[in-house]
């Protein structure tokens, strides 16, 4: 079927259409093709990386990384053929081999694309033996992020994340050969870096190199439900799923697609949920008498608040009062706010704390 005018190739014999400037991974996940992938970050400039995302083109000599290569007009596309899937499974298999990958106690056990594409290739052991690298210490020195190099299978999309998605430029790729890896500057910890800690190269990384520190232990991919909620800090209204065990949130993440953040958080967003549980938490209205507070029911609160703006109102005018809207309110919640200082009290005095 033509999509567009723009250009008709065929994708495993069938003709689809695109439109200019689109990949041929772009051009087959429209069409419900599936090509794996590893290093690609979804409107991200392409780095072809890791090349688990080749395919064959006719007239081409080799493979080619569906995720960088432009759709052109007649392009004959082959995502499924026999050589295909040997280079994939070769480059799984190498992936394997190059670091320590223990399933049993990694915490992305179960949403791990690298174990994923194992299961799928029935890969059962070790095909090649593991190249000179140096042993890494899981680095934990932060309350957000852990790191474990050796089950980093460098594929950039921290980096990327870091530098492109969030223009934070925290961290790159350091060393050469068998010795690279995600560096901060000067190759120091996380804390002495540029990193703010928002997490965005947890969110993207691909297996379990980079994860939540508060969530390790706490609860696996499958034992979680995702509730998807706003994130209760600024004004922005960031779209985020949490990750909920027994109750207890475990993790945050971001929603994919969604606006306005388009799967980013901020450092609040993604780990400052503690004060959920917080024992210092006020649950009940606290009245003040003198210096003391004593505790009182929310009709008693609500009737004092209300008596003394009648009584503010009515000695000294509407413009007496004044009402600042907290930035954790919902939109429908500050828009009643409003309501009730313009059209109740019949004054303009009001204003929200977080207007970005
Ligand atoms: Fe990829 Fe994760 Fe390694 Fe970063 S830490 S390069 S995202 S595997
Ligand atoms: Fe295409 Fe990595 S996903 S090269």
């Amino acid at each position: 079927m033509k999509a567009t005018n723009e250009g008709v190739l065929l994708l495993n014999g069938k003709e689809v259409g695109f439109i200019e400037g689109q990949t041929v991974l772009e051009v087959a996940q429209v069409n419900g093709v599936h090509i794996p992938t590893l290093c690609h970050l979804k409107e991200m400039t392409p780095t072809g990386a890791c090349r688990i995302c080749c395919v064959e083109i006719k007239g081409m000599r080799t493979l080619a990384a569906a995720c960088s290569t432009p759709a052109t007009a007649g392009m004959e596309v082959f995502t499924e053929t026999e050589k295909v899937h040997k280079a994939r499974r070769l480059i799984v298999e190498l992936l394997v081999s190059s670091g320590q990958h223990n399933c049993i106690s990694c915490e992305a056990n179960g949403n791990c694309r690298l174990q994923d594409l194992v299961y799928f290739y029935h890969i059962e052991k070790q095909a090649f033996a593991s190249p000179e690298v140096p042993l890494y210490p899981t680095d934990a020195d932060n309350p957000f992020i852990v790191r474990d190099f050796s089950k980093c299978i460098l594929c950039g999309r921290c980096v990327q994340a870091c530098n492109e998605m969030v223009v934070n430029r925290a961290i790159t790729i350091g060393y050469r050969g068998a010795k690279s890896k995600v560096v901060t500057g000067g190759d120091g910890s996380y804390m002495g870096s540029d990193c703010v800690f928002c997490g965005q190269c947890v969110e993207v990384c691909p297996v379990g190199a980079l994860v939540e520190n508060k969530g390790r232990g706490t609860g696996r991919n499958w034992e979680t439900k995702k509730v998807r909620t706003t994130c209760p800090y600024c004004g922005v209204g960031c779209q985020q799923l949490l990750h909920v065990k027994g109750g207890k949130i475990v993790k945050v993440t971001a929603v994919q697609d969604a606006q306005p953040n388009k799967g980013r958080l901020c450092i609040k967003g993604r780990f400052a949920y503690d004060f959920i549980y917080s024992k210092e938490r006020l649950t009940t209205p606290l009245i003040r008498e003198k210096d003391q507070f004593r505790e009182a029911s929310w009709d008693e609160a609500l009737d004092l608040v209300a008596s003394k703006f009648k009584e503010i109102i009515g000695s000294d005018g509407p413009d007496a009062v004044a009402g600042v809207s907290c930035a954790r309110s919902t939109n429908e919640d500050s828009y009643n706010m409003q309501k009730l200082f313009r059209a109740v009290f019949k004054t303009n005095n009001i204003d929200h704390c977080a207007r970005t």
